[in-house]
């Protein structure tokens, strides 16, 4: 898990029985900021032309509204430089305009990523399904009567972690973990040199907490698309959020564990589960609320999982005496659009962002949302209008002009300013060298911000309003975990108010912060799996 990512203030609290509040913005502000007005920009001709273009908000239009107005910049960047303040805050309004989804838009969305789970569960279409719909074989959700000691390991996010968790009676528990880092070079190493970093961080922590010679059952939690066989079998598919290491794809990464473990020689362990983060975070919120049948990660990367219907996940193969109803689907919905799905409102950020990435087409829908790229969005958005003259006079700075340096906290602490107040904001300009800015160019700056972290909690809102829909259930809790759901101020009322004029009359819902799922996640799902081995040893 990735919390550490975005260290922002953070305004999300929990309350009583768990469920995820906002504290100080309130809806009208929210609405203030959407809001983007009609009226067209006068400072040229040219530009003039181009934002009327833009208003109109269809694919096409939006295409050449922003070659009309890259056009227009290009000519008029010193023009604009000596535009009064609200003439440039038009302009910042008229260039965003790609960046907000119109309802219909949204509502597109959902159709086509009905469609692609769609795809994703059938047998026939899912070797070519971008949405792959993995079946995780996680059938039972935590029943509250899980006991004892667990290790579990927590790969995907930002960090690298290992817990010891003691699952106690009363829905108590105490969790002991170690953050361990792992280094930029074993990121894009080999298999083999991360997986014996793994153990070793293992054999570490065991010793430091006086576990070294137990044999403990141990949650894997794996927070990458994983074709998995079983509850202790998964072939890595294909790596994502900045990891490449040679010699993984295909292979089982259980046994790579195991492999690297016995290498070592010093420690035993019984891996039990390996799970997917999403799957971790719906476990943990379903240990105290029997409702939550969908997990979703808002982080470094984006991703959800949900209980579906056995009939309707073809690609698992059921035992004859297995008449449990659902399997948890992992949707892996992050490579939604790698297709051309969303490319009606992809914009020419998106295509930067994709093309300087690590996998260029690849995850399209995760790059538009998650706490990886959300900074760099935002920062592809400050160049172009600091080099048309609309930002900061037309300078800039080096750390502005520097990939990657803009980071997706900065967004939580720019949009965490109270209204009309530019403390964070300044302070992060500060950071970035600018330090010429005028009230008049924070405001824009947040409501870039704004724009980008909107588009976001929109499109999350499509995807886990169409979960929702399909599952056609009267209620339905979504347990949300990841560093931008946590600490963006208003990601979760974005999300409350988009879902509710998405899903169908009647179907209630409530988005409920988890507590550590990947690391708790995983021993309740190796707590399971220990409970179903105990029912029925021969399995
Ligand atoms: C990426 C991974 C996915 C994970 C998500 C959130 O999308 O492919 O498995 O759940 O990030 O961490």
């Amino acid at each position: 898990m990735d919390r550490e990512l975005n260290g922002a203030m953070r305004s999300v609290s929990i309350n009583s029985n768990g469920t995820a509040q906002l504290n100080g913005h309130s809806r009208d502000e929210t609405d203030r900021v959407g809001g983007v007005p009609g009226g067209v920009v006068t400072a040229t001709a040219a530009a003039a032309a181009a934002s009327q273009t833009t208003t109109k908000c269809s694919s096409t239009a939006n295409a050449n509204a922003t070659a009309a107005t890259n056009a227009a910049i290009a000519l008029e960047a010193n023009l604009f430089a000596a535009a009064s303040a609200s003439e440039k805050k038009k302009m910042v309004h008229e260039l965003c305009q790609q960046l907000l989804l119109t309802d219909e838009q949204v509502q597109e969305l959902c159709y086509r990523i009905l469609h692609e789970l769609r795809r994703g569960l059938a047998k026939d279409t899912h070797p070519k399904a971008n949405v792959k719909c993995f079946v995780t074989y996680v059938q039972d959700l935590p029943n509250g009567n899980e006991r004892g000691k667990f290790l579990a390991l927590d790969l995907g996010g930002t960090n690298f972690r290992v817990l010891l968790i003691h699952l106690q009676e009363n829905n108590d528990f105490q969790m002991e973990s170690r953050i361990y880092a792992i280094p930029q070079h074993i990121m894009i190493g080999s298999g083999t040199q991360l997986f014996d970093h793994i153990a070793e961080c293992l054999s570490n922590f065991m010793a430091e907490h006086n576990v070294y010679q137990e044999r403990l059952p141990l949650g894997f939690t794996f927070s990458f698309p994983l074709r998995q066989l079983g509850l202790t079998k998964g072939l890595l598919e294909t790596w994502t959020k900045g990891f490449n290491c040679a010699g993984v794809v295909n292979e089982d990464v259980v046994q790579l564990l195991k492999d690297a473990i016995a290498r070592r020689g010093d420690v035993q362990i019984d891996v039990c589960a390996i799970l997917n983060d999403t799957t971790g975070t719906l476990m943990s919120c379903a240990w105290k609320n029997h409702n939550c049948k969908i997990g979703l990660i808002v982080g470094t990367g984006a991703n959800a999982c949900y209980m579906e219907r056995v009939e309707e996940a073809e690609l698992f193969d059921v035992e004859a005496d297995n008449k449990k109803p659902h399997v948890l689907i992992n949707t892996e919905w992050g490579a939604f659009g790698d297709n051309g799905a969303l490319d009606f409102v992809r914009t020419e950020f998106d295509r930067d962002i994709d093309v300087h990435s690590i996998n260029p087409g690849k995850q399209t829908f995760e790059k538009m949302i998650s706490g990886m790229y959300m900074g760099e969005l935002v920062r592809l958005v400050l160049v172009k209008m600091t080099h048309a003259g609309i930002l900061f006079n037309g300078q800039d700075s080096e750390v502005l002009n520097t990939r990657g340096l803009f980071f997706t906290k900065y967004v939580s602490e720019i949009e965490a300013d109270e209204p009309g107040t530019f403390t964070n904001c300044r302070l992060v300009l500060e950071e970035l060298g600018l330090t010429n800015a005028t009230d008049g160019d924070c405001a824009n700056v947040r409501y870039i911000c704004e724009c980008v972290s909107k588009r976001a909690a929109h499109l999350v809102s499509a995807g886990i309003a169409t979960l929702i829909n399909k599952m056609d259930e009267p209620h339905v809790t979504v347990g949300v975990d990841g560093s931008v759901y946590r600490f963006h101020p208003k990601f979760h009322n974005l999300m409350v108010e988009k879902i509710s004029k998405l899903i169908k009359p009647g179907i209630t819902f409530d988005l409920m912060l988890s507590e550590d799922g990947s690391g708790r996640g995983a021993a309740l799902v190796a707590a399971v799996a220990c409970r179903e081995d105990m029912l029925s040893p021969k399995k």
